[in-house]
């Protein structure tokens, strides 16, 4: 989603400008740009629809040169792809702005705006910033009090960065429901919506919080909460491995981070064994006095996360005797919804910033909810920081928008949870012990289940030709066909849709023919039998098979069915191992297809808007 980068410094700083939207990319956009105060006091900007690449390229035929600048890459909400849409929004040739969020009263500004002469060249909703601002610098005595009385006006979610051409070396920020983080170097400060666009440059932080106002100056920073008080906030040392390094030998980050499975889930598991059981240490402090009390999970995320949660519900309710109930985040937040005594609140989120989950989890706050738990890749993210304990999946960084590697620690983080919890509520030492080897065999399985890609690979170019397909799975492997599913529409943008393989002839089975390929997750478990039945309801109506098996689940290829064996493993660990195949489906299809893998089409890595 959109990005900011800023900086205000003695040296040029486009560089540093386009180098941070570069390290960004990855959160999906569709439009960049560039502002800068000149030495001669005026305003410079350059915007492009498409790639960074393509600004970068305009910026080095006319070059910005200047010390302070802002930067932005826009993911469209109002308004379409175009440039005069594209950030920084300029008022008067004097301030400019960029802004992530929605400003929901843009219509009202607009038009009191507009009575007031200031003329829109955009549909934003941004631009509004730009003139209230503007407005209110012709009575306040410096663009600090101009953006601090600016601010108070809107409603929604903002996180914006200004500038003004009175005051050339001074960058106003303020956030209210987006991210920004400010840099910290010596002689020059930045700021960004994410720590990694500024790696190159510092490795001293700070998070901003809800309704901060910040004043960044090259020498100072002053900061001031949403009572307009004066507060020092911690900076943060970053430890640099959230730096997203490169593609190295692949071809596309995804591809790098589904590789990069076995040393994530290990890195996920490490220290947080005992030969047992699980440490109740791995969720943070005071985790066993609440795990201690638990008697109902409420779990909510979207997307990928999503599929991660309902896969923790059957593991939840059958082996910790936890009764658990799982939501899209953007539903659980507008709906009345019921707790349940002593109930633990699980967000899951690869970023801890979607907008949706993070408002689900501040809403709990006020639900009565005996505590809350994060399980997350971003250890400065917002929900690590609001929620009562968390879990860090230690994934590293996901740069492909498609989630990967994130999806298959949350996964190992909840079966850790399983455990954590079952322990208080009659889970067996036994039982423990068993899921703990399980836990520890699982970075081999990935291993195993990681080079299966080039039999995958030779299965794509049956899907690349088809336009729609149907993913099957049973118990927990239901919701690892969802997220195979997910997966090949991101990035093939293939129609594809999964069931539960029980529910196919209650509809789904007329669309069976050879036009719709079935791909079928089948683990060996209790349910093969069934499974089994399922496929052959599709078989007899000249549907194509491929059927992701265990190897001692005895299926045998021929015209219409493709076997693919996968490793045998555990069953409690078989959701995490299957997923990798079908990641790997859906990337070598999107290869055939040509799309743009890492970053495709309308999506961004991280909704920080609703
Ligand atoms: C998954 O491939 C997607 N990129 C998306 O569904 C993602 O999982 C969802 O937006 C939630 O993101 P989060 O985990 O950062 O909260």
């Amino acid at each position: 989603m959109c990005g900011i980068v800023g900086a205000t410094s003695e040296r040029r700083v486009s560089g540093i400008l386009l180098e941070g939207l570069k390290r960004l990319e990855y959160r999906g956009y569709d439009s960049a740009g560039v502002a800068i105060i000149d030495n001669a006091k005026k305003l410079q900007s350059t915007r492009r629809t498409g790639k960074v690449q393509e600004l970068a390229d305009a910026i080095n035929a006319n070059p910005l040169d200047g010390t302070i600048g802002i930067a932005h890459t826009r993911w469209a909400t109002h308004g379409g792809v175009t440039e005069a849409n594209a950030h920084p929004h300029l008022s008067e040739s004097e301030i400019a702005v960029v802004h992530n969020g929605i400003i929901e009263n843009h219509e009202s500004l607009r038009e009191q705006l507009q009575a007031l002469g200031y003329e829109f060249k955009s549909q934003t909703d941004t631009e509004v910033i730009a003139h209230l601002i503007h407005h209110e610098s012709k009575t306040h005595e410096d663009l600090l009090a101009a953006v601090k009385a600016a601010v108070r006006q809107l409603e929604g979610a903002y996180g914006t960065v200004v500038m003004d051409t009175k005051d050339p070396e001074r960058l106003v920020v303020a956030r209210s429901g987006s991210p920004l983080v400010i840099g910290l170097g010596i002689g020059e400060n930045f700021v960004a919506s994410d720590q990694l666009a500024l790696l190159p440059v510092t490795r001293q932080f700070i998070y901003l919080e809800e309704g901060d106002v910040a004043d960044v100056n090259r020498t100072s920073v002053q900061i001031f909460d949403s009572n307009d008080q004066r507060v020092e906030r911690n900076v943060v040392e970053s430890d640099g491995n959230y730096d997203a390094g490169g593609k190295g030998e692949y071809r596309h980050f995804m591809l790098k981070e589904i590789h990069e499975q076995p040393i994530a889930v290990r890195s996920t598991l490490e220290n947080r064994l005992s030969d047992t059981t699980v440490l109740d240490d791995a969720f943070g402090k005071g985790a066993s006095e609440l795990f201690k009390t638990v008697e109902h999970v409420q779990i909510i995320a979207c997307g990928t996360s999503y599929h991660a949660g309902m896969v923790a519900r059957y593991w939840l309710e059958s082996l910790a005797n936890v009764s658990c109930s799982i939501e899209i985040a953007s539903e659980f937040r507008y709906r009345k919804s019921y707790v349940h005594p002593n109930s633990l609140l699980v967000t899951i989120s690869q970023s801890g910033e979607t907008a949706d989950t993070l408002a689900a989890l501040r809403l709990s706050k006020e639900l009565g909810y005996k505590g809350s738990l994060t399980i997350c890749n971003v250890a400065t993210s917002s929900m690590v920081r609001e929620s009562d304990l968390a879990f860090m999946t230690r994934a590293g960084a996901e740069i492909g928008v498609a989630s990967t590697k994130a999806f298959t620690t949350q996964l190992t983080g909840l079966l850790m949870l399983t455990v954590a919890l079952g322990k208080y509520r009659g889970m067996s030492e036994q039982q423990q012990s068993a899921i703990v080897k399980s836990l520890q065999a699982l970075p081999a399985k990935m291993e195993e289940a990681v080079a299966l890609a080039e039999e995958i690979e030779a299965l794509a170019p049956d899907f690349a030709n088809k336009e729609h397909s149907l993913f099957l799975g049973r118990g927990n492997q239901y919701p690892i066909a969802m997220e195979g599913a997910l997966k090949l529409k991101e990035i093939s943008y293939i129609h594809a849709e999964a069931y539960a393989a029980g529910e196919l002839k209650h509809g789904p089975l007329a669309l069976i023919d050879e036009e719709m390929p079935v791909i079928v997750v089948a683990p060996n478990n209790e349910l093969l039998e069934k499974l089994k039945s399922n496929v052959e309801e599709v078989r007899a109506r000249g549907g194509l098979m491929y059927v992701f098996a265990d190897k001692n689940a005895r299926f045998k290829s021929d015209d219409t069915l493709n076997v693919l064996n996968v490793c045998h493993c555990d069953e409690i660990i078989a959701p995490i191992v299957y997923t990798v195949p079908l990641q790997l489906l859906s990337y070598y299809v999107a290869i055939i297809k040509g799309t743009d893998v890492d970053q495709p089409r309308n999506l961004a890595k991280s909704v920080t808007v609703e």
